[in-house]
């Protein structure tokens, strides 16, 4: 009995939700092109489930091996284009942009703060590009090398001797260096509370929005109105300093000839760490991994390190070797397997229309694993970069208005802690390594688990 009750209702659903599809595909049909091929799986959970229940390369490989690299499919109740050709991720991303807006959970967008720079399109984000990019170029950053070294060294010394949790340790890492851009090194009263509270906030970032007492979202919120409140106390502070006297990320902020608000700072001084440090620990983290398992590439890397007596930001402009590490490993662990935005109208592309409204995916990933575009591509093997890839083949910091202007502080710290790590220490990984986790950055099993020691 319950099972005919749960399939008449099932029924009631699937002609009640194939009426809304049908109405808005109608609607949106202005262009008279078909949509993408593909499936749309089931009225509302469409295909969650494949994607979820094993690892998402697999759902999108057998996809793109089924449909070719433009289908359709339907996620988490959005209907969805995915993407993986070079020319389809440049047309998203870069020529016709303005065409697809960037597009986040309303919960994350609450957390973060709904002023930061990746919800935006338009005047307002190209204003805080302008301010984010002043803060991050070389010429900005090229002062950090001494205290970013610093912060390294710390870091390596606390883990002498140590079983540790390499992801989680690269996170306090990477967290470190990201609070430096933002706020410079004088800025010690309140850094522990700053970590404190971004700490709980994060915790929150894929929960259920529902504000009530006892909720992760609640605590969250409470986490992130607490951090609104020393951020305040910070900047009340910079007022009453004299102007030049900083060249971080806040400084950039308050030159502003037509200022920004409070709270639009705030926003987006949490949205450069929420951007800044999981996906920079999660590179090394995969970084120290393909080093363990690759002992030649290993060894080049130290020589060349080892030539470098007094680390200098000359010098890590001259680390062929290790910045080739540094882009295998951003391509073949792809840590942002893909992005998400939205068709403002309906677009035509390659004989398909992708409806107003649908969401639409570029996958980075499969774009990085094509033997097409790098042949052997899963095979970790840092001198194919000895030759420039193809156009729009290689995009591990997105592409376009929306790419990341963090890429070179990145690379920057990842160069100087892996000078330290390999002139003064050997690892070893412990435990079994055959899995990746997504969390939602794709990272290696328990978080790559390793004990160091000094040489
Ligand atoms: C290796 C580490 C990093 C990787 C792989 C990475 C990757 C990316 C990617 C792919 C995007 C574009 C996303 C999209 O188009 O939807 C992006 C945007 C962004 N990243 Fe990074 N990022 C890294 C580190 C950083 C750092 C260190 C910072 C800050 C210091 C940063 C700040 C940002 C910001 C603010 C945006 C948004 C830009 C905009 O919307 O205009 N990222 N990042």
């Amino acid at each position: 009995m319950a099972f005919v009750t749960f399939a008449i209702l099932f029924f009631l659903f699937t002609v009640i939700s194939s009426f809304f599809l049908f109405k808005s595909a109608a609607e949106s049909g202005r262009i008279n092109l078909p949509l993408p091929p593909g499936t749309l799986g089931w009225p509302y959970i469409g295909e969650t489930f494949q994607l979820y229940s094993q690892n998402p390369s697999v759902f999108f490989t057998s996809k793109v091996k089924k449909y070719g690299s433009i289908f359709k499919t339907h996620i988490l109740g959005c209907r969805c284009v995915m993407v993986s050709s070079p020319a389809a991720a440049k047309l998203v991303l870069v020529t016709k942009s303005h065409l697809f807006k960037p597009t986040f959970p309303a919960s994350k967008e609450r957390m973060i703060g709904k002023q930061a720079i990746f919800f935006h399109q338009g005047d307002y984000h190209f204003k805080l590009r302008r301010l984010v990019l002043r803060a991050f170029t070389p010429e900005s950053i090229k002062h950090m090398v001494l205290d970013i070294e610093s912060i390294a060294v710390d870091a390596l010394k606390s883990w002498e001797n140590r079983l540790i949790n390499t992801f989680q340790e690269m996170k306090i890492f990477t967290f470190n260096v990201a609070l430096l851009s933002i706020l410079g090194k004088d800025e010690v009263v309140n850094r522990e509370d700053l970590k404190r509270c971004y700490y709980i906030l994060e915790k929150g970032y894929n929960s259920m929005p529902i504000n009530l007492p006892g909720t992760l979202f609640h605590k969250s919120m409470k986490a992130r109105k607490e951090l609104a409140q020393i951020l305040a106390k910070i900047l009340s502070g910079r007022r009453e300093m004299s102007k030049d006297q900083h060249n971080d990320l806040l400084a950039s902020f308050m030159e502003d000839k037509e200022g920004l608000t409070d709270e639009q700072i705030a926003d987006n001084m949490i949205g450069v760490i929420f951007a800044a440090r999981d996906t920079t620990a999660s590179v090394l983290t995969w970084i120290i991994k393909y080093l363990a398992e690759n002992p030649t590439v290993l060894q080049s890397v130290t020589e060349e390190q080892e030539a470098i007596k007094t680390l200098s930001w000359a010098d890590t402009k001259k680390m062929p070797i290790t910045s080739r590490v540094i882009q295998e490993t951003l391509r073949v662990a792809s840590i942002l397997s893909f992005t998400f935005r939205e068709a403002v109208q309906d677009v035509e592309f390659e004989g398909y229309l992708i409806p107003k409204g649908w969401k639409v995916m570029p996958l980075f990933r499969n774009i990085h694993h094509s033997a097409d575009n790098f042949p052997d591509p899963e095979k970790f093997d840092p001198s194919r970069f000895q030759v420039a890839p193809k156009a729009n083949t290689f995009m591990p910091f997105g592409s376009g208005i929306h790419s990341c202007p963090g890429n070179e502080l990145a690379k920057l710290e990842i160069l100087v802690l892996l000078h330290h790590l390999t002139t003064k220490y050997r690892w070893s990984v412990v435990g079994p390594q055959t899995e990746i986790q997504y969390a939602p950055f794709a990272l290696p099993q328990n978080g790559l688990p390793i004990e160091l020691s000094l040489k």
